[in-house]
């Protein structure tokens, strides 16, 4: 006897969708859209894979540790995309002046990070990504962060329940020469762990960079600010002035619009990724129990590191993982089971009626309405065929060949409560 197969295993830090699970995940991606759509956003999409040079460099350290890639059969070296920015970045160098300005895209693409599976953080995911490219304007981040406002509010969130903390990366940088550091790209990632990693490995990372005590005290001061009124008693160059009153007309704006209780100053937000050069944001659940719902900012030097020309852009990515991790912990996943419109039955088992009556309720279809039509797919006793439509969440059964209705027209029965009715095709479809 030969040896028991193992049975085939789930690739760790991936998830399986099974019907009840993909009904949520098509909830958040209908939320998603919904709110994209709502801000006038268009959908774009690219490939999963890409050149694995497009990502080393640009996307930074972290990001790029944590790369699948491999070589292909031709010998280019591929890399799965571990976020969607380079990818937009080249579909803008590519189109260049083609693509009038500025302009708001929507993706919602399938991502993969080789990273220590953990909660809230998998091998492969989901991430909104929402971007704004070819325009230096603030009213871009007002845009952007209200977009996410009303998503989480649509989601069914209340503001005390999360915020989204607003930092600059310009700020951080001219305070930064200000202090005298000098190697602010060191330095970002290691501030961007300031809250994870604790107070020892902070000061020790820094140290690490080049960063004295002193400028270390420094920077904890400004991480440390609550009001844009502290900041400017703390800095002094012209450059961080002007980072500053950009920030103050953004939550003008925003608080202007409704939004003030959920975006709210957080200086202690670097964002590890390299490319951001203005404002960054992060939003957080306001426990901060989770890591971070969604994070973006402003890039405006990608599209020519990358060899094109300079292209401003600011955008944000919203993972699915913490998202729904967050709305189960509020209880704030609907219930969502299977439903269908119609389900067929037939007392004598009789399938060319079947299929024929289905194609004809299908056929009712009108611009975006359109009906779920079910049927047995063998011979089963009519107890069985109520099963199965009670089973899938019909909401009327129809059946082909009850002796009480004359020609074009069937009993059915509403499940909804029971009741029997008679009833020609435009009635049943009324009847819904
Ligand atoms: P990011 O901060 O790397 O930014 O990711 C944004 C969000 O994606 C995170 O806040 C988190 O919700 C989710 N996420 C990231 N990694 C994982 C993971 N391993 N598992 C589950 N969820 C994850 C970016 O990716 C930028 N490209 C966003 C952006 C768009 N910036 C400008 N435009």
């Amino acid at each position: 006897m030969s040896a028991k197969i193992q049975p085939p295993q789930l690739p760790k830090g991936t998830r399986d969708f099974y019907p009840e699970a993909e009904r949520v995940q098509q909830y958040i991606f209908d939320t998603w859209r919904k709110v994209a759509e709502m801000f006038a956003y268009e959908a774009y999409e690219g490939p999963m894979f890409e050149h694995l040079d497009l990502f080393t460099g640009k996307s930074g350290d972290e990001i790029v540790s944590q790369l699948y890639n491999f070589t292909d059969k031709g010998g280019r070296d591929i890399a799965l995309r571990p976020e969607m920015t380079p990818t937009l970045a080249r579909l803008v160098i590519q189109k260049g002046r083609e693509l009038r300005k500025p302009f708001k895209w929507y993706s919602m693409p399938r991502l993969f990070r080789y990273e220590k599976a953990q909660k809230g953080r998998l091998r492969e995911f989901f991430q909104l990504n929402m971007d704004i490219i070819g325009t230096d304007s603030i009213y871009a981040e007002a845009d952007l962060l209200a977009a996410i406002a009303t998503m989480l509010r649509l989601l069914g969130l209340k503001d005390e329940n999360f915020v989204i903390g607003v930092s600059s990366r310009k700020l951080l940088a001219t305070y930064l020469e200000e202090i005298g550091v000098e190697n602010p790209a060191l330095v970002y990632p290691v501030l961007d762990k300031r809250l994870k990693i604790g107070p020892e490995a902070f000061a020790k990372a820094l140290a690490d960079a080049n960063v004295s005590c002193e400028q270390v005290a420094k920077l904890d001061a400004l991480m440390s600010c609550k009001t844009l009124d502290e900041v400017d008693a703390l800095v002094a160059e012209d450059a961080a002035k002007n980072a500053l009153n950009e920030m103050k007309e953004l939550f003008n704006t925003l608080n202007a619009a409704g939004y003030a209780d959920c975006v709210a100053l957080d200086l202690s937000v670097v964002r590890g990724l390299a490319y951001y050069t203005g404002i960054v944001f992060e939003v957080f659940d306001r426990g901060k129990s989770m890591r971070a719902i969604a994070g973006g900012g402003r890039y405006d030097s990608l599209t020519e590191k990358l060899g094109g020309d300079r292209m401003p852009g600011v955008g944000f990515g919203m993972g699915d993982v913490v998202l729904a991790d967050l709305l189960r912990e509020y209880n704030l996943l609907p219930e969502m089971k299977q439903s269908v419109d119609f389900y067929i039955a037939s007392f004598t088992n009789d399938m060319q009626k079947i299929f024929t009556v289905a194609e004809q309720f299908r056929k009712f279809a009108t611009g975006e309405k359109y009906f779920a039509v079910s049927h047995p797919l063998s011979s089963m006793k009519m107890g069985k065929q109520m099963g199965e439509a009670n089973g899938q969440g019909a909401k009327i059964v129809i059946y082909v060949d009850g002796d009480k209705a004359s020609e074009g027209s069937f009993e059915f029965k509403d499940l909804r409560d029971g009741s029997m009715h008679i009833g020609s095709f435009e009635e049943i479809v009324n009847a819904l």
